[in-house]
């Protein structure tokens, strides 16, 4: 097992010196929706599979032509305002799909934001891009580097999807989450309590895009057909998700100084509902207690944490001052999990 962060005797305590805050939420879903009976029309698939299987219903996609920016831009303009804010220090993008492999997407996105001058950079960490992004942000924060960060999760996981492939072509979808950090104290609501993140690239094979990167092209040897597309082991990424997302759960909530029944709120990855649910039953954490959009929303990658938390905001599935656990786990492999007081936000 990889240790790393994940081993909470590594760590020194409670982080010391400023916390990060968040003080702003936002999210973006392109209006085009996709339906199980549309995917059965061109896929050897049933509503009946998809919903037992995986819990989703719908998912939002990108039409021809939007690209990752654009849902983020957008996601990062609704966190700005719900901050009251237009001005940070910094722009950090977690996302898988970026609108072109070089340069990073964040300084566009940071311009577009009317953001331009500040360090912008994309953090690639698949569908934990959103917390691994939080360290980062935080770090920043922690450092003296950055007094606020916007931090957007977005992915048009869409674009990598092979749609012939009917174990991701149903799962995946697109959408953008972002929060806004200041620095703070640890005691305020919103600040990000301990971050326990973990990988373990010996299993970097079960979720991969094999062509485009350098160990394809110094090959010399053409791209087999269909490796430009995103792949999946999903029934051995299943049980690594349930493991790592359970185990880095409890370490953070110990090293929050919280017991599970302090949780009031569950917000993990939206991988797959029965995923969800094997986490929750292992930690347990009851049924009303777990934030869930997965039936409307599929599987949106890194933007799956903060999806989630700004429509439980919209829809008041989370109010102020709820203790919050967040979990994810994607390719890399990469976990993490992070607690957080639910601040009120205007
Ligand atoms: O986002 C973070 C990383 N991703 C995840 O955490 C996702 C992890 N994995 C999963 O969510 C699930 O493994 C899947 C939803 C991908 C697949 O569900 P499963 O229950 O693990 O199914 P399976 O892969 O074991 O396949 C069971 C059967 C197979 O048929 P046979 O071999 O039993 O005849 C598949 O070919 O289901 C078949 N199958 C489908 N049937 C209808 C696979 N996909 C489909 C489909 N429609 N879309």
């Amino acid at each position: 097992m990889t240790i790393g962060l994940a081993d909470p005797s590594l760590r020194p305590g409670p982080p010391q010196g400023r916390a990060a805050v968040i003080v702003g939420v936002g999210a973006y879903v392109p209006p085009d929706l996709v339906s199980n009976a549309d995917l059965e029309s061109r896929l050897d698939t049933s509503d009946e599979w998809i919903r037992t299987r995986t819990g989703i219903s719908t998912r939002h996609v990108v039409s021809p032509g939007t690209a990752t920016s654009d849902l983020a831009v957008e996601a990062g303009r609704r966190a700005l305002k719900s901050a009251d804010d237009s001005q940070v220090d910094a722009v950090v993008l977690a996302t898988t799909t970026p609108d072109r492999p070089c340069p990073a997407t964040a300084p566009e996105v940071a311009a577009r934001l009317g953001l331009g001058g500040v360090p912008a950079f994309d953090v690639s960490a698949v569908c934990t891009g959103f917390l691994y992004g939080l360290a980062t942000a935080a770090g920043l924060i922690a450092s003296g580097i950055a007094e606020r960060v916007l931090l957007i999760a977005a992915d048009a996981f869409t674009t990598i999807i092979d749609p012939t492939d009917r174990t991701t072509a149903v799962i995946f979808a697109d959408g953008a989450g972002a929060v806004v950090l200041r620095a703070g104290e640890s005691w305020e609501p919103g600040a990000v309590g301990p971050i326990v993140l973990g990988s373990d690239g010996d299993q970097s094979d079960l979720i991969t895009v094999p062509a485009g990167g350098s160990r394809q092209r110094s090959s010399g040897e053409p791209a087999k057909p269909g490796d430009e597309f995103f792949q999946m082991a999903g029934r051995a990424t299943y049980r690594h998700a349930v493991e790592r997302m359970t185990e880095a759960s409890l370490q953070a909530v110990a090293a929050a100084g919280w017991a599970i029944e302090d949780v009031d709120r569950l917000a993990a990855h939206q991988a797959n509902a029965r995923i969800l649910e094997a986490v929750a039953d292992r930690l347990a954490v009851p049924a009303e207690r777990r934030l869930s959009n997965i039936a409307r929303v599929g599987n949106t990658g890194a933007a799956s944490i903060p999806l989630l938390l700004a429509q439980a905001v919209e829809n008041g599935g989370l109010e102020a001052g709820q203790r919050v656990l967040l979990t994810a786990f994607g390719g890399g492999l990469a976990w993490g999990a992070a607690t957080v007081t639910w601040p009120a936000l205007g």
